[in-house]
């Protein structure tokens, strides 16, 4: 998204901005930078670029939404695969996704071994399983997730998912992971995080945004994940929000 902003920036410098009068600007020196509008009201446009105008975009900014689910649980399976993958593929760059495949299972402890029994059966549990260590081994886990979870056969369209995305990740390596103590541990770990939320989870998918959860940011991440997103990314907001239109007729306004 970088690109096009520049490119889109750089056009404006050049053709449009020359030749307006400058209204007064309304905003203190610390949010100068902070929009397209502001940097423009203040004169400071070509500044705000130079001085990395697009930190907005960079990773603390970034809406953090939180999945909390299971492998084999069809409102998951929906919410994953045709909201939640699309909306970051839209909004990668002001949004980043958290995955903890758990949900509803339950924790044990059996001779030092952490052990799982999932609301859908021991099938699920595998899907948690190979979905964590995904998860923890590989950047393109969200793709990959994303093609199992799209699939008939969500567990044995794993290796073929992966294989699609990463073919440099052997399903071995994946696997041993799966059967071993890191996968033990990696579940260990969604098990505490879905034991620690708050308010505790009474159902899935059960979202988080910036790590809260409400029932008004629940019902919104179910209508519409763009528009929550969109609403509250506090940066510039990119073209798949809609709004950049909006910025652009606004800028010689007061001529
Ligand atoms: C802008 O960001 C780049 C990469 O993060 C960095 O190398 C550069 O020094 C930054 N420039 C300014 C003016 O902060
Ligand atoms: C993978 O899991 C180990 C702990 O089992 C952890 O130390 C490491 O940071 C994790 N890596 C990623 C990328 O999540």
């Amino acid at each position: 998204m970088k690109g096009p902003l520049l490119l889109v920036l750089t056009v404006l410098l050049n053709t449009q901005f020359g030749g307006c009068v400058l209204s007064s600007c309304t905003y203190p020196p610390s949010k100068w930078c902070s929009s397209l509008d502001s940097a423009i009201q203040c004169g400071v446009l070509k500044q705000c670029l130079e001085s990395n105008f697009t930190r907005s975009h960079e990773a603390s900014d970034k809406v953090e939404v939180g999945l909390y689910y299971e492998s084999l649980c069809p409102g998951c399976r929906n919410f994953l695969v045709f909201s939640l993958f699309p909306t970051w593929l839209m909004l990668g760059d002001i949004m980043s996704v958290t995955l903890v495949p758990y949900g509803n299972a339950q924790e044990k402890t059996v001779a030092g071994k952490y052990v799982y029994e999932c609301q859908h059966g021991e099938p699920e549990c595998l899907g948690n399983l190979i979905e964590s260590c995904l998860l923890n081994m590989t950047d393109l886990a969200f793709p990959i997730i994303f093609c199992m979870e799209s699939s008939t056969d969500v567990i044995n369209n794993g290796q073929s998912c992966t294989k699609l995305y990463q073919p440099d990740l052997s399903w071995d390596t994946v696997m041993k992971c799966v059967k071993g103590d890191q996968g033990n541990q990696l579940m260990h770990q969604n098990a505490l995080m879905t034991q620690a939320l708050n308010p505790p989870h009474e159902y899935v998918p059960w979202v988080t945004i910036n790590g809260e959860h409400t029932d008004d940011l629940q019902e919104k991440a179910m209508n519409s994940l763009v528009s929550l997103v969109c609403s509250l990314y506090k940066g510039t907001k990119p073209a798949a929000c809609g709004g950049s239109k909006r910025h652009f007729k606004s800028y010689c306004h007061n001529e």
